[in-house]
């Protein structure tokens, strides 16, 4: 059996995989199926062509199955650590509240939606004692700010996590939501409050 998936995550991540039955060259495979989702897709509203395009991360990450050489991972995650926009006001906590309703809101980047609508977290987090259903991909952040203390710098990594997690760990599977416009920066400090106010319910 032979199959091409296609997963578009938030933010225009593109992830090409073949099946290893499959015994053409993997890299021949991709280009296949790229260029029939050239082809075949059209851009509508906000989901453009470009979400079709790899960047250098994406790239190493697909070249290199996840874990390209350590100097191209150190220069390329160094690369994505120059990208994060730092707010301009220096505040990087917001309101728990609105974080709390960001994590737990599935929907965004669909062609329909303006930008700026949900984070999803909870599809691969979870977020706190009283959240009944999430996903597991990533680890639970319950007593994030607990745990690894609540002073700047834990506030700086978390802020900058949300807006490139790809600085942080080149192959992350966790979508870069500053980077690709996901969330707005009130948005991104409103779930770095979530992560990091002792009154948050994630703290609990
Ligand atoms: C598609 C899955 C996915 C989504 C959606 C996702 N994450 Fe993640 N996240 C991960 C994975 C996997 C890791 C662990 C690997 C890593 O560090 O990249 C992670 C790591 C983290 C970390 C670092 C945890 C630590 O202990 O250092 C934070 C903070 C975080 N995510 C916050 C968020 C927030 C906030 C959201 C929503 C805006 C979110 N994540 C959405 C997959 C996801």
């Amino acid at each position: 059996m032979k199959f091409t998936t296609l997963a578009m995550l938030a933010g225009g991540t593109v992830l090409l995989g073949s099946c290893a039955t499959d015994s053409r060259d993997p890299t021949q495979v991709r280009a296949e199926a790229l260029t029939m989702m050239q082809r075949d897709f059209k851009s509508q509203g906000i989901a453009g062509m470009d979400r079709l395009k790899e960047d250098s991360v994406l790239a190493a990450c697909n070249k290199y199955d996840d874990n390209p050489p350590p100097e191209l991972t150190a220069k390329l995650e160094k690369e994505q650590f120059a990208t994060i926009q730092w707010p301009a006001d220096g505040k990087l906590m917001g309101d728990w509240k609105a974080g709390e309703r960001i994590a737990q809101n599935g929907q965004g980047m669909a062609w329909n939606d303006k930008g700026g609508v949900g984070g999803s977290c909870y599809n691969c987090h979870q977020i706190g004692p009283a959240t009944t259903s999430f996903g597991t991909i990533g680890t639970s952040l319950h007593q994030f700010g607990k745990k690894r203390g609540y002073g700047p710098e834990i506030q700086r990594y978390a802020y900058g996590k949300i807006y490139n997690s790809k600085a942080y760990n080149l192959c992350s599977q966790m979508p870069r939501f500053g980077h690709v416009k996901a969330l707005t920066e009130q948005q991104m400090k409103d779930l770095t409050a979530l992560l990091m106010d002792p009154a948050s319910p994630v703290n609990q």
